[in-house]
This record gives C-alpha cells, structure tokens and sequence, in this order.
C-alpha cells in the first residue's frame, strides 16, 4: 500500500549481478553425475532430467541480450566440466572454445563475468573414481582447473573454485538424496576434507597463472536457531551444528587452519586463500538436532524454506568480522511461481546486505532464469525470467523489471517500492 514514508536506498558501493550454474540451465548431455542420477526413476521430484533445463548452450547469444536488454553488468556463469574434459585427461577444445565465445560476447555487452569452477557437477569418469572421497581428486581437480584458467584468464578475472562445498558434501553423502546417494558421517568430512585442500590449490594455480585474478568460494551460509530455547540439547545442536556445516570449513578453505573435525594437511601452510569471501544466503534452520527444520508460523517460500531477511545481515557482519576483505553475495534469491513477494525478497535482502556495514562489493540474484532444480527438478522457479520449458520462450517477470530499475537508479527509488514492493506480502 503507499505511504508515506521514505523507502529509498543507494547500493553504495554494491553492484548488481546474476547468478546461473552450468548444469542448471545449458542443457543437453553432459555425462555429468546428475545426468546420470536424474535417469533412476524416482531421484528427480517430476521425473526431469538436466538435459532440457533452460537450453542456454544454444541460446547464448538471447540469454546475453536479455541481460544487456535488462541492464545486468555481472554475470554470474558455472562451466561444465564434464563437457571440457570428456575423458581423464582428454580435454576437448570444442567445449572450451564455447565459453570463450560466450565470455566474449559478455565483453562485447559490457558485462563481466564471474565464473564457477565446480558447481556440484561431475564428469561421470570422476564420479566413478569416488570423486572428492578419494585424495586423488587433489590432481585431478588442479590438472582441470590448470587447463582452464590458462585459456580463460585474458577474459576472466573474478573465479568462483568450489560452489557450497558444505551443500555439496551434505546432499550427497549424508541425506543420500544426490548423487552418489551416500549416507555416512565419515564420507562428509572426507570429502569436506579434500575440497579444501582442492580449493586450496586451485587459488595457488589460478593465481600462479594470473596474479591479478580474484578467487574466492560460494559458501553456503545460514543462521540457525534453537526450536526451544529453554531444552540444552537444542541449544547445543545449534551452536554445533554452525560449526560442522560451515565454519570449520570455511576456516580451512580461507586460511588453510583445518581444526578437529578436519586435519591439518601436510604442505599446507596457514595463509590466506581468498581474495573475496562469495556467500550464499537462502535461509534459517530451526534445529533440534543436526537435521535441518523450519520454525512453525514463519514466512516461507514456495519451497517452504523460511524467508528470514536478518539472517543476511547476521551472516554478512560474522564474515566481515572473522575474514577481513571484499565480500561478495554469490546467490540470494527465492523460488515464487507467481512472482507475487520476490520484489519484497529483493528489496529486504539488498537492503540488508548493503546497510550491513561491511564491505559488500557484489549482490547476486539467484537466478536468472528458471532452472533445473537439481533434486526438486523443474518445479521451483527462481528466475527474475520465467521460462515455459515446453516453448523455451523467456519472459522477464516483474521483479527483472524491479531488479533493472534498482541498477539504473543505483539504488531503490521510493517510486520503485511503491510500485513493485508495496503490495507484496511474504506467505505464511
Ligand atoms: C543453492 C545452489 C544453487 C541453487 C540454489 C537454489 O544451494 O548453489 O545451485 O540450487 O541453491
């Protein structure tokens, strides 16, 4: 509803991106681990498969030009590895030479990229040889990483390694709901274990071969709380919950410290291994044990994850506490079919992000268009461009309106909430 009183802020020195990862939205077939979990019945919610996602790889040049049409100067990309290096070793120039065309037409529309090497998504050959549970993916991952960067580095200079690395081993050897459908505590930190110490190298190589590149991770971060406050168990499983989840890795990842439960690795010297800190924020668990759990009553989304924009600024205010620097919100970003609260979603996490009082340098929205949904397939949809799957026929939403008004202005207008954000309400 209008009012009257003044809801307008300046981004300061924040600027305004998208985000997309690669076996989200290029489709095709990849021999990836998702192509191939996505083909057991029952592992996909709707049965979908990554190979029609958001047909990007043939679509480039229209997606660029809805970016350029909406003013959008970052953009966020992942690469498909597998695509790159179909075989071990075998690198197939072809692959590559598409992203180079793609990174240059961004060039060309003024946009810079911000790319992701590892974004969930293995080659099928790797995911065969155990992955990140073996010690031998420190070679392998560097030995990728090494190939790219060499061909990539005139037109890059921002690299996300290793996106949620924390989601990524959880998902996938503790709840056992992504490939490879693992469920052991002890895989968890084995495979925590080597995407630190992969992550690691990979900021040693990346900056061996461009000392001018920027690296840093995407972590996925959240804000936990106890269900009851008044039972010491809970309690306990939400300060210890924190700590196994992200900040024991991300203390590792960043400065090469591994305390209990990971292990200090030989010729790891402690340093600092990010130029920038990448923080994705979606949510807040309500625990009771380690297992996640949303509070009754709260706003939630179309997925039921709780929409709790102070969490973003809690986040934001421990990082720029514990690891001075630049930050960067890699992803924030909601699925609303309907698009009917995502402006509010927007204007409540900006606006946290940027009256944090750190140094947030680059915001992020989750995601461009809509994309596969990994597990939850093609039904959730967090684009600010809607996407008919059928007709891959993209069509900005409101909020992509919204989201270009806030760029050209620098800022949210007091025109801008009272046309978009006023009248949205979070569902209950
Ligand atoms: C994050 C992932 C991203 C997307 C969003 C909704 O955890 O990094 O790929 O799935 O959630």
């Amino acid at each position: 509803m209008a009012d009257n009183q003044d809801h307008s802020f300046s981004l300061g020195r924040c600027e305004l991106g998208v985000a997309t990862a690669a076996t989200q939205i290029e489709g095709g077939d990849a021999d990836t681990n998702w192509h191939h979990w996505a083909d057991v019945p029952g592992h996909i919610a709707d049965g979908s498969t990554p190979r029609r996602a958001a047909d990007h790889w043939n679509r480039v040049s229209e997606d660029i030009g809805l970016l350029k049409q909406l003013g959008i100067k970052h953009y966020r990309m992942g690469l498909e590895w597998a695509r790159i290096e179909p075989a071990p070793g075998e690198f197939d120039d072809l692959a590559l030479e598409h992203y180079v065309d793609e990174l240059t037409q961004l060039s060309d529309a003024g946009i810079t990229p911000l790319v992701t090497l590892h974004h969930f998504n293995n080659p099928w050959w790797f995911e065969q040889e155990g992955a990140f549970l073996k010690r031998g993916c420190l070679a392998v991952f560097s030995r990728y990483v090494n190939y790219v960067v060499q061909r990539l580095h005139p037109l890059v200079k921002d690299w996300i390694t290793i996106n949620e690395p924390n989601v990524y081993a959880t998902k996938s050897y503790s709840e056992g709901g992504w490939p490879p459908g693992h469920k052991s505590m002890k895989e968890v930190l084995s495979v925590m274990q080597h995407l630190a110490q992969a992550h690691i190298e990979a900021y040693r190589t990346i900056h061996e071969i461009d000392d001018e590149a920027s690296v840093g991770v995407a972590m996925h971060l959240r804000v936990f709380q106890a269900a009851n406050r008044a039972n010491p168990l809970n309690q306990a499983a939400a300060r210890l919950a924190p700590y196994l989840f992200q900040d024991a890795l991300m203390q590792a990842m960043s400065f090469g410290m591994f305390l209990p439960p990971l292990h200090q690795p030989l010729g790891v010297p402690i340093h600092r291994y990010y130029d920038f800190q990448g923080i994705n924020y979606y949510s807040r668990s309500t625990v009771t044990g380690l297992a996640d759990g949303v509070a009754p009553g709260v706003p939630v989304n179309d997925m039921g994850w709780e929409i709790f924009p102070p969490g973003l600024t809690a986040i934001i205010q421990k990082v720029s506490h514990s690891y001075p620097g630049p930050i960067f919100i890699t992803e924030n970003g909601t699925p609303d079919a309907a698009d009917a609260y995502r402006p509010l979603f927007i204007y409540d996490h900006l606006k946290a992000a940027v009256e944090s009082g750190a140094p947030v340098r680059r915001f992020y929205h989750w995601c461009f268009t809509d994309n596969w949904e990994w597990a939850d397939g093609e039904g959730p949809r967090f684009g600010l461009v809607g996407l008919d799957y059928e007709t891959q026929k993209r069509t900005p939403r409101g909020s992509a309106s919204f989201y270009s008004d806030i760029i050209a202005h620098e800022g949210v207008t007091n025109d801008a909430y009272q046309r978009w954000v006023a009248g949205c309400e979070y569902p209950r």
